[in-house]
């Protein structure tokens, strides 16, 4: 499983990917909102940071398919062809998705919340459908089960796509489609930090350090100790 990151804070992006395995990132247009800084500006930064081989997600904004490709054929021409347009499942989404597809340009389905939208961007060719997980537990309905239901009709139609789950609030929605093996997910910087923060971790590592130290010395390694 691939594992993302959703946000457009380039500081916050390169403190994950110093220490996380991460394979790519993802923004949207609320996210490079939030950065407060020109688009592109921002885009440019984080594909430094995600080098040339790493996945970019980038949303188009425009409601109509032939200005979705014009936005796809910009997005791709100022950040690489291993960027990825994502694309509302929309009926002009699913229109320009067949566009884009006619030019190469790889895409996902975006802004996914019921079954068929994630299903019908597999069959339109996108590499990922992104269901919502929070924000369809937020409207009464199971996030984590919508998404497996995406995956199950993609899997067993035998189609060439998988899901790039996103909107995570939590560890437990995270580690439910990870043993689930989704194709990938994209997380917020402060929900991975939240995979491995627990106060047993640290009470375990911190009686390590002690008792070494008690033997080797204080402030002693396994690199200086005797
Ligand atoms: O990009 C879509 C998704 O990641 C949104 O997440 O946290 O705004 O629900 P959130």
């Amino acid at each position: 499983m691939k594992l993302c990151i959703d946000d457009a804070n380039v500081e916050k992006i390169r403190r994950i990917y110093e220490s996380f395995p991460v394979d790519g990132v993802s923004t949207n247009p609320s996210i490079l909102a939030k950065a407060g800084r020109p688009p592109y500006e921002v885009l440019r930064e984080i594909r430094s940071i995600v080098g040339a081989e790493g996945e970019l997600f980038v949303q188009a904004v425009s409601l109509n398919a032939e200005t979705m490709l014009e936005e796809a054929r910009r997005i791709v021409r100022e950040l690489g062809d291993t960027t990825l347009v994502k694309i509302p499942c929309i009926p002009e989404g699913f229109k320009a998705m067949a566009l884009l597809r006619g030019e190469g340009i790889r895409f996902i389905g975006t802004a996914i919340y019921t079954p068929m939208q994630g299903f019908l961007a597999a069959k339109c060719g996108a590499e990922y459908a992104a269901p919502y997980i929070n924000r369809i537990d937020n409207l009464g309905f199971d996030g984590v089960q919508v998404a497996k239901d995406i995956h199950d009709a993609i899997t067993r139609s035998g189609l060439d796509s998988g899901l790039l789950a996103a909107s995570f609030k939590n560890s437990q929605q995270v580690l439910e489609l990870t043993k689930y093996g989704v194709k990938a997910v994209t997380v917020a910087p402060d929900v991975i930090e939240g995979l491995v923060k627990n106060a047993a971790i640290d009470a375990a590592i911190a009686k390590f350090i002690s008792d070494f130290q008690g033997v080797a010395g204080e402030g002693r390694t396994m690199a200086d100790c005797g």
